[in-house]
C-alpha cells in the first residue's frame, strides 16, 4: 500500500497538487503558477511545456506516492509523428470557434449530434478546435497524428503512455457518451482520424478525470441529490444522473462521471472567480476589503445588476459573443456596490444553470462547494441564498486535486471504489444556509441578456 496518495490538477492558473494518507489526512500541498496567452481577442493559450515544468517542480516538494491527474478540460495538444508539440494549447475558455460550431451542427446536424454524443457543439469543446486548425493552420494539420488534452499530456510526460479517461473524453464531442467510447459516426462526418484519439479507460481505472469531475469526487459528489458547485476560474452547477439522461436540446452538458456506470449533467459559466479577479483588478483593491465594502449593501444592492459575461458565454447561453454590464448605476453606487453585484450576478448564472438541471429531474437537498471563490463567506451567502440550496464546505479545500488523488488511491486498491474513497476521506468543514429572498431581482436579473444582445451585435 503507498504511504502517500498524491492528487496534480493542471489547471488554468496553475498546477495544484496535494499529497493525502490514506485516510484522507493532508500531508503537504504545492502549486506553481503560469501565464495564460491570448494573442487575439477571444484567443486563451498555454505552453504545454509550462504545465510539465510546473508539474514536475510540485511533485519534487511532495512525497512520494501513487499519483492521479485531473486539469482543466476540453483543452486541446496536438502532436507530430515524433511526440513532438506542434503548436500551443487552445484552452477551454478560447472562443475563436464559432464559425466550426456552427459548420458540425451543420454537417452532422444538430439533433443528431445530440443523439451520438448528448452534447451540442460549444466554441471552448475540441472538436471544433481541431476544425479551426484545418481551416486556418493547414501545414500544422497536417502534421497531426496524435490528439492529447491538457492533464493527458503531462501524464504522456510522466509515464510515456498516451490514455483519456471517459469523463475527459466526453467534453471533446467526438465522444459516445451513453456508451462510453469514441465515436466513430462523429469522427467520420467530421473526417478526424480515430487513430489520433487515446485509449479510453474509466477514471477508477486510469487515476484521471477532467477537473469538474475530479471535483465533485473530491468533495464527495457521487450520487445523485448532492451538487457539486464551483466558483473557480469557470463556475459550475453539477449533478450526478442516476442514468444517462441528454437535455433535448443540450442546454447543460451531459457527460460520464468519474465514478464508472455513472453520468453528470452541468452548467459551465465561464467567469464565475474569473469576473472576481477581473473585478479586483480595475477597483485596484484585494478580495477581503471589497467583501467587507460589498457587505455593506442590502442585497440587491439598489437596483445595481451585473451580467457576468466578461469572457462570453457557455451556460445558459451558448454565446462566444456574450459580454458584460453593469445596469442601474446610480450616484449611491460606490465600489463595495460594484462588487456586490458582481458576486450576485454570477451566483444568479449558477441559479440559471440549476434552474436547467431540474428540467431533468435532478433534485438539489444540499452543493458541497469548492474552488477559489468558496473562502468568501460573503459569496457563499449569496450564493447560497440564490440557489436555494445549502452550502456546504469540505475540510479538503484542494478540490480537483484531492478527487484526483481519491483516484489514485482506488486505482491502487487503497479504496475499495470511488464512493468508499469519497465516504472514507471526505469531511464536512461548515455549512452556510440559505438567507436572503432574492427572487425578485433574480427575475430582473434573466430580463438582462436578452436586453443586452443587441447591443453586442451592432458592436
Ligand atoms: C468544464 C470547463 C471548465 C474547465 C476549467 O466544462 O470547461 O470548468 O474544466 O478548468
Amino acid at each position: 500500500m503507498p504511504d502517500a496518495l498524491v492528487g496534480l490538477d493542471v489547471g488554468t492558473s496553475g498546477v495544484k497538487a496535494v499529497a493525502i494518507s490514506p485516510d484522507g489526512e493532508l500531508l503537504a500541498t504545492a502549486e506553481e503558477l503560469y501565464p495564460l496567452s491570448t494573442p487575439q481577442p477571444g484567443w486563451s493559450e498555454q505552453d504545454p511545456e509550462d504545465w510539465w515544468r510546473a508539474a514536475q517542480a510540485c511533485l519534487s516538494r511532495l512525497p512520494d506516492g501513487q499519483i492521479g491527474l485531473s486539469g482543466q478540460m476540453h483543452g486541446l495538444v496536438v502532436q507530430d509523428r515524433h511526440d513532438r508539440v506542434l503548436r500551443p494549447a487552445i484552452l477551454w475558455n478560447d472562443q475563436r470557434t464559432a464559425a466550426e460550431c456552427a459548420e458540425i451542427e451543420q454537417q452532422v446536424g444538430l439533433e443528431q449530434l445530440i443523439a451520438l454524443t448528448g452534447n451540442r457543439a460549444l466554441a471552448g469543446f475540441t472538436a471544433p478546435k481541431l476544425l479551426w486548425l484545418r481551416h486556418h493552420e493547414p501545414d500544422t494539420y497536417r502534421q497531426i497524428r496524435h490528439v492529447l488534452l491538457p492533464k493527458d499530456y503531462v501524464r504522456f510526460r510522466l509515464t510515456g503512455e498516451r490514455a483519456i479517461d471517459a469523463a475527459e473524453a466526453s467534453g471533446t464531442l467526438l465522444f459516445d457518451v451513453a456508451n462510453r467510447r469514441w465515436s466513430t459516426e462523429v469522427c467520420s462526418a467530421l473526417e478526424i482520424p480515430l487513430e489520433w484519439l487515446p485509449p479510453v479507460s474509466e477514471s477508477t481505472q486510469i487515476a484521471g478525470a477532467g477537473d469538474q469531475a475530479a471535483a465533485a469526487l473530491g468533495v464527495g459528489v457521487v450520487a445523485p441529490g448532492m451538487l457539486s458547485v464551483v466558483l473557480g476560474t469557470s463556475g459550475v452547477v453539477f449533478a450526478v444522473l442516476p442514468a444517462y439522461t441528454p437535455e433535448p436540446r443540450a442546454r447543460v452538458h451531459v457527460f460520464c462521471h468519474a465514478v464508472p456506470g455513472t453520468w453528470h449533467a452541468m452548467g459551465v459559466m465561464l467567469s464565475a472567480a474569473g469576473s472576481a479577479s477581473w473585478l479586483r483588478h480595475i477597483l485596484g483593491a484585494d478580495y477581503e476589503p471589497l467583501d467587507a465594502e460589498a457587505a455593506q449593501w442590502r442585497p440587491g444592492a439598489e437596483g445595481l445588476l451585473f451580467a457576468p459575461y466578461p469572457a462570453g458565454e457557455r451556460t445558459p447561453h451558448a454565446d462566444p459573443f456574450a459580454r458584460a454590464a453593469f445596469t442601474g448605476l446610480s450616484l449611491r453606487h460606490d465600489r463595495g456596490a460594484l462588487w456586490r453585484a458582481m458576486l450576485e450576478g454570477v451566483a444568479f448564472g449558477l441559479r440559471d444553470s440549476l434552474e436547467l438541471l431540474r428540467t431533468l429531474g435532478v433534485r438539489a437537498d444540499v452543493a458541497r462547494v469548492s474552488g477559489g471563490g468558496a473562502r468568501s463567506q460573503l459569496w457563499l451567502r449569496i450564493v447560497a441564498s440564490a440557489l436555494g440550496v445549502p452550502l456546504e464546505r469540505t475540510v479538503s479545500q484542494e478540490g480537483s486535486a484531492f478527487g484526483a488523488a481519491l483516484l489514485a488511491g482506488v486505482r491502487a486498491g487503497v479504496f475499495a471504489d470511488a464512493a468508499d474513497a469519497a465516504s472514507r476521506c471526505v469531511r464536512v468543514l461548515d455549512r452556510v444556509e440559505p438567507e436572503w429572498d432574492y427572487e425578485a431581482t433574480y427575475a430582473r436579473y434573466r430580463a438582462l441578456y436578452p436586453a443586452l444582445r443587441p447591443l453586442e451585435e451592432t458592436t
